[in-house]
């Protein structure tokens, strides 16, 4: 099969260089449109998603896809999911892990969707991964909240302490990815664009 390129749209280096890895296994090749995106205020990650996406589409006039995640924090009743960013930037890992000091159920999940517009039509994928959130910061690896993040198939370790590849290996983003990648390879691509 042909190779493909596609935009995305995105500040984040590092998502950029999570997808590469996981995209080129399908002889999908990225191109980095590097912006800050409107987000909408909204309970749900894939509303947010899908206005990213159109007003990606919007400034660039290119077919291009979004990512936004974020970490559902299950004693928390959902917090801070679609709040993440504004979250981390706030209350930060120290921030989390201060608020949840006297939580014994640490459950956490965290979740990605993609959504992918071509100025007419806008088309969502989602991933997730289960977890629980650490009782201290651990790792140097990632970015957000991978240091206090243990996912459930791991060894124990958080995110923050795997290099990328065993990130990957398991990631929300990953699996928003490989369902983006099927579909990107399936003749509904074709029909879409
Ligand atoms: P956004 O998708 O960039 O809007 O992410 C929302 C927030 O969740 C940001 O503060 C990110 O740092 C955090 N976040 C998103 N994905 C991940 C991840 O894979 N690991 C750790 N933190 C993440």
């Amino acid at each position: 099969m042909d190779k493909i390129t596609l935009f995305f749209a995105t500040s984040n280096v590092v998502k950029v260089e999570e997808a590469e890895r996981i995209l080129k296994e399908n002889d999908i090749f990225i191109l980095h449109l590097p912006m800050k995106l409107p987000e909408l205020q909204s309970e749900n990650l894939e509303e947010i998603a899908v206005f990213s996406a159109q007003k990606g589409w919007e400034d660039q006039e290119k077919p291009l896809f979004v990512e936004d995640a974020g970490l559902f924090i299950n004693e928390l009743k959902g917090f801070p999911g679609p709040y993440s960013s504004y979250v981390f930037k706030t209350l930060s890992n120290e921030g989390i892990l201060k608020l949840m000091s006297q939580l014994e159920d640490r459950t956490a999940y965290f979740q990605s969707v993609i959504a992918f517009c071509n100025g007419k039509k806008i088309v969502t994928f989602k991933g997730e991964v289960n977890g629980k959130i650490s009782r201290e910061i651990r790792g140097k690896y990632g970015f957000g909240f991978d240091p206090i993040f243990i996912p459930e198939e791991g060894d124990g370790r958080t995110f923050g302490e795997m290099n990328i590849s065993e990130k990957t290996a398991i990631s929300h983003r990953t699996r928003a990815l490989r369902k983006f990648a099927k579909w990107v390879k399936s003749p509904d691509f074709s029909k879409f664009i």
